[in-house]
């Protein structure tokens, strides 16, 4: 029987993983089954047990449950502890290990466009747990500085006292989004208004040379007036394939080539 992997979720069918993941076996010439799995909403726990009691080899997680499976593990990378979030479980010495892939497949995802992130001053819109996880993955790229937007300031500045012991050498900031402004190389919207349909408005004052949305297939406000600006940009399809890639090393020890997924 081929090895057995999994993404959960609630909902799981939109998830793109195993297309991703057997595409990526193809390529390194892997024999593997990925599977989506969803779990019921008070059933996280059960249903990954399970897939790991039947020999399941490595699983992915996806929303809601990111939070859980951290609680899950008995042991976490550094990443993912910042995170308090994981996507990537599997099974070592009996003991359930514990990662988190999104922030890497973000950096790389950047690093494939060609935008630099050495001593960068980054801009990051929203203060949810998107953004909590991509922060140290930022900052190990190089980030020197990076400022955090949020329509409710006293998340961002929580998040702020949260995460700057674990980056002690990066200036890290919150601000109202109302009061953004500033000279930054790139911005981030990490922000869940796209998906929702909302409008983002970025002030006129506001100087980025590249701008990344987070969400991939939506209408993006924020897109929109970056490009009227004619600056650089990319939505979230590099990210996603970028953590799947992260994840399969993980599980595989291989690195599949982002650009030849994209
Ligand atoms: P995720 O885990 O995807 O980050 P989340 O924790 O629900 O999701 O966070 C969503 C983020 O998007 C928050 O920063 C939220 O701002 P608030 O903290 O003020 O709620 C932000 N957000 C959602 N809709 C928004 C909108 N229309 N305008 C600005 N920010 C928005």
């Amino acid at each position: 029987m081929s090895k057995q992997f999994a993404v959960i979720g609630h909902p799981i069918e939109q998830s793109r993983s195993p297309e991703l993941h057997h595409a990526f076996a193809q390529k390194m010439g892997i024999d593997l089954n990925y599977a989506k799995r969803l779990a019921p909403l008070d059933g996280f726990d059960a249903s990954m047990q399970d897939f790991f009691a039947q020999g399941g080899l490595g699983m992915n997680v996806t929303v809601p449950f990111k939070e859980q499976a951290f609680n899950a593990c008995t042991v976490l990378t550094e990443r993912a502890k910042i995170a308090k979030a994981v996507n990537t479980l599997w099974m070592q010495n009996g003991q359930l290990h514990g990662d988190n892939t999104d922030g890497q497949g973000l950096v790389e995802a950047i690093l494939a466009l060609g935008w630099n992130l050495a001593q960068s001053r980054i801009l990051i819109i929203g203060a949810g747990g998107a953004t909590r996880g991509v922060i140290y993955p930022l900052v190990q790229a190089g980030a020197q500085k990076i400022v955090i937007a949020n329509r409710t300031l006293a998340r961002a500045e929580q998040l702020v006292a949260d995460l700057k012991d674990a980056v002690p050498n990066t200036e890290l900031s919150a601000v109202e989004l109302h009061d953004l402004d500033g000279d930054f190389d790139l911005v981030i919207n990490a922000t869940s208004a796209s998906l929702s349909g909302d409008a983002l408005v970025l002030p006129e004052t506001l100087q980025f040379k590249y701008a990344y949305e987070m969400a991939y297939g939506k209408a993006s406000s924020f897109l929109d007036q970056a490009k009227a600006r004619g600056v650089p940009t990319s939505e979230g399809f590099g990210m996603l394939v970028g953590q799947a890639i992260e994840s399969f090393r993980i599980w595989h020890g291989v690195k599949p080539n982002l650009k030849d997924f994209l």
